[in-house]
């Protein structure tokens, strides 16, 4: 059903993988509405699980926003462009289940962005980060000026953001925006390895640590509030009365996500 994503099913977890190999996974039109129709439609109920993101070959995550469909774009449909894909990779940060970026390769501007807005990220060695934009005389579009600042501190954001520079796996690690290194065989296994540590946790816990993270960042939101209601909210689940009975009768706890 989708052309520029395939989707892929194992052991309650969804691999989305960006198939655009020829363009090195450049995010088009057809690829945003995908991801769109993917995260707030199609798996808007999946539950129980995770979704590890990655890029289909050898070379790329994903290059970049497709600069053949950026080119001539008009001041009024740019910023329709950027909202657009600001609020597909929202979709993508709010989603009620963890969301893991396994870089593979390239991983530059809107892929670099999409990474960004994926809960956490994993790289293989050969995984490589940028923010190129003004090599092409525009800024990121996809909140890269505001998640990488997030993730890495003002400083090193404004160099890479001025500069287009990009930076291998190991620095990306030094500097926060990933929190693993791997060979590029081992990427799926450590990304899968994380995923299913988590997919055994209480379904409502990750949501809620998804939601309260999240409210930190968000304008006159109070975090402390939020997570208070959220805890309040969630101690009144079956889960938690499972989740603490299974630990006084020292056993695994069997959640049912409700
Ligand atoms: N949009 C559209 N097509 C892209 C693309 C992008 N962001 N990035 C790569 N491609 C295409 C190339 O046009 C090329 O297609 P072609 O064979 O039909 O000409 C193909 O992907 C392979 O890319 P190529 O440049 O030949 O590979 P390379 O190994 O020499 O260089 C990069 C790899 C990533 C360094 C280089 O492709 C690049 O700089 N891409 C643009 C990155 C960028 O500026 N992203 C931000 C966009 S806002």
């Amino acid at each position: 059903m989708y052309t520029t994503l395939l989707v892929e099913s194992a052991d309650n977890i969804l691999f989305l993988k960006l198939n655009r190999p020829d363009a090195l996974n450049a995010l088009n039109n057809q690829m945003f509405d995908e991801l769109k129709l993917f995260f707030s439609n199609d798996y808007k109920d999946y539950s129980f699980g995770s979704v590890i993101i990655t890029g289909v070959g050898e070379k790329a995550f994903a290059a970049g926003a497709d600069i053949k469909e950026l080119h001539g774009l008009k001041a009024s449909d740019a910023e329709i462009l950027s909202s657009k894909g600001q609020a597909i990779f929202k979709l993508i940060e709010e989603f009620h289940a963890p969301v893991i970026a396994a870089v593979n390769g390239f991983s530059l501007g809107g892929g670099c962005e999409l990474a960004m807005a994926c809960h956490f990220r994993v790289a293989s060695t050969k995984a490589k980060f940028g923010q190129p934009e003004v090599n092409l005389g525009i800024i990121p579009g996809y909140g890269g000026t505001q998640r990488l600042v997030q993730l890495i501190g003002k400083g090193k954001a404004m160099e890479l953001l001025m500069t287009g520079d990009m930076v291998g796996a190991e620095e990306a690690l030094r500097l926060g925006l990933v929190n693993y290194v791997v060979e590029p065989d081992q990427l799926m296994e450590k990304s899968k390895e994380l995923a299913n540590k988590i997919n055994s946790k209480g379904p409502l816990a990750i949501s809620g640590v998804i939601r309260c993270v999240n409210g930190h960042f968000i304008p006159g939101i109070d975090g402390y509030a939020l997570e208070a209601r959220t805890f309040g909210e969630i101690a009144d689940s079956d889960d938690f009365i499972e989740g603490t009975g299974a630990f006084i009768e020292k056993r695994k706890a069997a959640f049912k996500g409700h």
